[in-house]
């Protein structure tokens, strides 16, 4: 087993390990990638102010998220086809999450279904509904939810229409992938992952295959969101879907402090300061850089999360000192999936606890409720750079 010591190491397995199809599935962002690259740029301009001679004993990372008890504020976000980074993708990472003891969300779009995961899994997960221009969907994919237990919904509110992502049209991406040539030749190096997919029967999309009809190419993500999602998402609607849940709420992809007072009006338990890790709109600021106006906002309201460019226990650190209750992770537990199964997603749990807790040590903090403003250094001008 290799030595690893970092979220990097996880993501050169994970390149090595799985088709080339879904690794960039993952590893992009949409048109010219500028907001995905920023959302890890920006996180790097930010630095930590050291703090010395401070009792540093008796340290936790322990919080909440939404009333569930966390063992570090940072939960799993929503991923379409996890399933097809690792056979069973979704059931691996949500069993490494709950023995972590994170919150594990499962995609709408992800490969095994809310009842297989449920089957695999004792602790409640929450579930990521995207609303599909099909309202018997909405109903049933919600009882389904409530029905496996799902304890908070989930609702992605930036994704209305699809980004477009460069080399997902290169590859033509689809799940499970087509045997072109080119495909054949990337999956003879990468044995281990179809022999794993073949005692599978997992390969489609779980939530969708079999609920909706209608939909010219079933196995192509880019079809589905052309032909079923829903373009007239407004936030009636998104009021309605909360009320036809009726338990907690978090709205995710929050960029704009008008939206996220739209989002607090509405009721929603928290909200997630998101750009969708740099797929939707490219050019749009990175999350950490607007979180701190939108907690000024709506903090006092709502539990305000961030996610897009988390990839260290440092950038957690940033992000709860700038004001966010948690985070969620994305590519970080996908490298983690992609290079080693399940164990790989609990290395990369273990990784960014640890980072957070030494850092937060090193800045002279000992609970993650303490970190502030004045634990970072941020250079001047970085937060309102833009208007
Ligand atoms: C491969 C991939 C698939 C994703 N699929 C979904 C999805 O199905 N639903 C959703 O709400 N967000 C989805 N997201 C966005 C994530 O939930 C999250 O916002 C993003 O990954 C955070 O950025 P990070 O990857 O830099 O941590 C996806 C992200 C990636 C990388």
């Amino acid at each position: 087993m290799p030595v690893i010591t970092c979220i990097d190491d996880l993501k050169r397995l994970h390149k090595r390990r799985t088709p080339k199809m879904f690794y960039d599935y993952a590893e992009s962002g949409s048109y010219s990638e500028q907001t995905f690259r920023e959302n890890t740029s920006d996180f790097a301009q930010i630095r930590l102010r050291q703090k010395v001679a401070v009792d540093m004993s008796g340290r936790s990372t322990e919080s909440t998220m939404v009333g569930q008890k966390v063992a570090m504020p940072v939960a799993l976000a929503p991923v379409g086809l996890t399933g097809m980074q690792r056979a069973d993708g979704e059931i691996k990472a949500a069993r490494a999450a709950a023995k972590f003891g994170v919150p594990f969300t499962l995609s709408t779009m992800s490969i095994c279904s809310i009842e297989d995961v449920a089957e695999a899994t004792q602790a409640p997960f929450w579930f990521q509904i995207y609303t599909l221009n099909d309202d018997k969907f909405n109903r049933d994919v919600l009882n389904r939810a409530r029905a496996a237990g799902c304890s908070a919904l989930v609702i992605t509110v930036d994704l209305q229409i699809l980004g477009q992502r460069h080399k997902d049209l290169k590859n033509g991406l689809t799940a499970p992938p087509k045997f072109t040539l080119p495909v054949l030749m990337d999956l003879a190096t990468k044995w281990q992952w179809g022999l794993e997919m073949l005692g599978t029967k997992r390969r489609f999309f779980g939530n969708i295959v079999g609920h909706v009809e209608g939909v010219s190419d079933p196995s192509s993500l880019s079809t589905w969101t052309a032909e079923k999602f829903d373009p007239t998402l407004n936030w009636d609607k998104i009021k309605k879907l909360m009320d036809m849940w009726g338990g907690k709420v978090i709205l995710k992809g929050i960029l704009d402090v008008e939206d996220a007072e739209m989002a607090a009006s509405v009721g929603a338990d928290a909200i997630v300061v998101s750009n969708h890790g740099g797929r939707q709109l490219d050019g749009a600021l990175s999350s950490i850089r607007v979180l701190p106006e939108i907690v000024s906002a709506v903090g006092n309201k709502t539990e305000v999360w961030l996610d897009s460019g988390i990839r260290s226990g440092q950038d957690v650190l940033k992000a709860l000192a700038l004001g966010a209750k948690g985070t969620m992770i994305g590519r970080a537990f996908v490298y983690g999936l992609g290079a080693m199964g399940e164990p790989g997603v609990t290395k990369a749990l273990e990784v960014i606890q640890k980072e957070l807790d030494i850092s937060m040590a090193l800045c002279g903090e000992r609970n993650v409720h303490d970190l502030k403003r004045e634990n970072l250094l941020i250079p001047q001008g970085f937060l309102n750079a833009y208007s």
